[in-house]
């Protein structure tokens, strides 16, 4: 593997696969009643957090932990970035304290490749701006893949506001690399087409939730994106829950088998009914365990084979 994890273009099948697999044994550790691993012990991750998260953070700092790693927990509000120190200065500062990890989630596309350029360690990308969010698209065709035995050859269908969602990004590239077919789903003022064909070419639109839903194997619903949102992109919530929320009827138009994923946090009763986040067809908190063995097995790729 490379040294970063800064986009899902970076990997290909055989080091996804790599990844996922790695997973997998990370994964029966939990298992067990000690759940830790040695491998990182002396090394060091640091989480630099200047976007809120929930999930993301959680994740990393336990897939860390149970690696042996001392982490470094890091939100940009209440350090001096609120006094205007700029992300060099901070990563300069992160250099010189010997990180040999840095997770970051940051609000502007970009910044994690900017900050690759300045330290040593490794730089995993946690989220940037509207771009990439890659280790959530790992942690979701994890899923995929141990629910349905398979990612090669479903059908994913990913629904909503994919214009502002980094996870609709990482998704994409991440599933055509591992050989699944996706549908993007979403009213057109969140789905410009050209940003769908530009990702990969030839990818399937589709404003017509209804039609879609019957040849799905994964429906993954975004969530709808407020805060990045300077405009209105329709009339009302009600006026999107009734065209593109995922509902119980809706549901119901689904293949036996078909899955309901969603990456978290939820707008329950705007893109998700209540009834269908706790189907037992959603994977939502499955999803967040799975994240953990999936970051696990990445810090253990990217660091595991250096020495301390
Ligand atoms: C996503 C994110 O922050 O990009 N959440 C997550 O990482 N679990 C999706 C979102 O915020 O809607």
């Amino acid at each position: 593997m490379t040294r970063h994890l800064l986009s899902a273009a970076d990997l290909d099948a055989a080091t996804a696969t790599m990844i996922l697999d790695t997973a997998q044994e990370m994964a029966n550790l939990a298992g067990h009643q000690v759940k830790k691993l040695p491998t990182l012990r002396g090394r060091t991750v640091v989480n630099l957090f200047y976007e809120d998260s929930t999930r993301t953070r959680i994740s990393f700092e336990a897939a860390a932990k149970r690696l042996s790693a001392d982490v470094i927990n890091f939100s940009a509000k209440g350090s001096s970035v609120s006094k205007g120190e700029s992300l060099k200065d901070t990563a300069l500062t992160l250099q010189a304290m010997g990180a040999d990890a840095v997770v970051v989630r940051h609000p502007a596309a970009g910044a994690p490749h900017r900050l690759a350029g300045w330290v040593d360690g490794s730089v995993l990308n946690a989220g940037d701006g509207t771009h990439e969010h890659p280790t959530q698209a790992l942690l979701d065709a994890y899923t995929m893949r141990a629910r349905l035995g398979r990612v090669a050859g479903l059908h994913v269908v990913i629904v909503g506001d994919v214009l502002h969602s980094r996870v609709a990004r990482s998704n994409v590239l991440l599933l055509s690399t591992l050989g699944a077919k996706v549908t993007l789903v979403g009213p057109p003022t969140l789905l410009p087409v050209d940003i769908a064909t530009a990702l990969v070419p030839g990818i399937s639109v589709s404003y017509d939730l209804d039609a879609v839903l019957p040849d799905a194997d994964v429906v993954m619903m975004l969530r709808v994106q407020r805060e990045r949102m300077t405009d209105s992109f329709f009339p009302s919530a009600r006026e999107y829950a009734r065209r593109y929320g995922l509902d119980g009827p809706r549901m119901r138009r689904l293949p036996e088998h078909a899955l309901v994923m969603h990456p978290g946090p939820m707008n329950r009763g705007m893109e998700i009914a209540p009834e269908v986040a706790d189907s037992a067809r959603s994977t939502i908190v499955e999803q967040v365990a799975n994240g953990v063995s999936v970051r696990m097995a990445v810090l253990y790729l990217l660091l595991g084979g250096k020495p301390s």
